[in-house]
């Protein structure tokens, strides 16, 4: 069983907002140091190839200015884990990344590109990265990313979560269990485990009950409620709602 279930927070869309004018406000800095201060226990932000939210600027300065650990999250090609090397995140989560997609879709296929990813792990690592793999909750998976040394994975929830907002109750159990199983597995194989993508507070109370899970990352649906009550009082309540659905498991 993980210690305290971390809750990371993923800023992206702080400048999604800010984009959308070109200016420089609402600065995502500012967001991930109202996030710490509101008892984040990391900060996620995600360098898209095509910039789309997070530039390299906000990443320099969530690399030097953060007081909890920085999760940076990249593709795996040579210009993001040349960053890395020189920015030393705390961690570097691998994803899949296409160009046309509004977000990260699926995990990334790491029996497929094993040979690709097993040189830039080196890399990551060598530069005191704490690698970590955003896959599907398949043992397939699980067993390359531990071959491959990653100390940790984290579990993509977003296919759980459609099922559930859909109110598909079949196809919602059958991705509870597989994440669950997902996470008991790399979790017997040494493996820290994280999970990530579309969970809001219903959801995170639930995988919360799986004790094999670590830390969730989270952004999307914080930055929506953070428009109604504040960016304290959203990560305020997923706190809690995460707390209970440990308690409750
Ligand atoms: N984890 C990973 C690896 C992601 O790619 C994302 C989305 O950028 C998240 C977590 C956060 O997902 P959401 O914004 O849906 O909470």
């Amino acid at each position: 069983m993980a210690d305290r279930l971390r809750l990371g927070v993923n800023i992206d869309h702080v400048a999604t907002v800010r984009n959308a004018r070109g200016g420089a406000l609402p600065d995502p800095v500012r967001a991930a140091h109202q996030a710490v201060a509101a008892g984040a226990d990391g900060i996620t932000a995600h360098l898209r190839e095509d910039r789309r939210h997070i530039r390299d600027a906000d990443m320099a300065r969530l690399a030097t200015e953060l007081t909890k650990p920085l999760n940076f999250e990249m593709a795996a090609t040579e210009e993001m884990i040349a960053l890395a090397q020189r920015l030393k995140p705390h961690a570097a989560c691998l994803v899949p990344e296409k160009r046309e997609e509004r977000t990260t879709e699926g995990g990334l296929d790491v029996v497929g590109q094993h040979n690709m990813l097993a040189p830039q792990i080196v890399r990551l690592r060598e530069a005191g990265c704490r690698v970590s793999l955003f896959i599907e909750a398949d043992e397939a998976p699980i067993a390359m990313a531990a071959k491959l040394g990653a100390p940790v994975v984290e579990l993509h929830t977003g296919t759980w979560c459609h099922a559930v907002a859909d109110g598909h109750h079949d196809k919602a159990r059958a991705e509870f269990a597989r994440l669950a199983k997902g996470a008991a597995f790399a979790a017997s194989l040494g493996i820290e485990v994280h999970a990530g993508h579309g969970l809001d507070f219903d959801t995170a109370r639930q995988l919360a009950a799986v004790p094999d899970f670590a830390e969730f990352n989270i952004g999307h649906f914080l930055m929506g409620e953070a428009i109604f009550v504040g960016l304290d009082a959203a990560i305020g309540q997923m706190r809690q709602a995460m707390d209970e659905g440990r308690a409750a498991g």
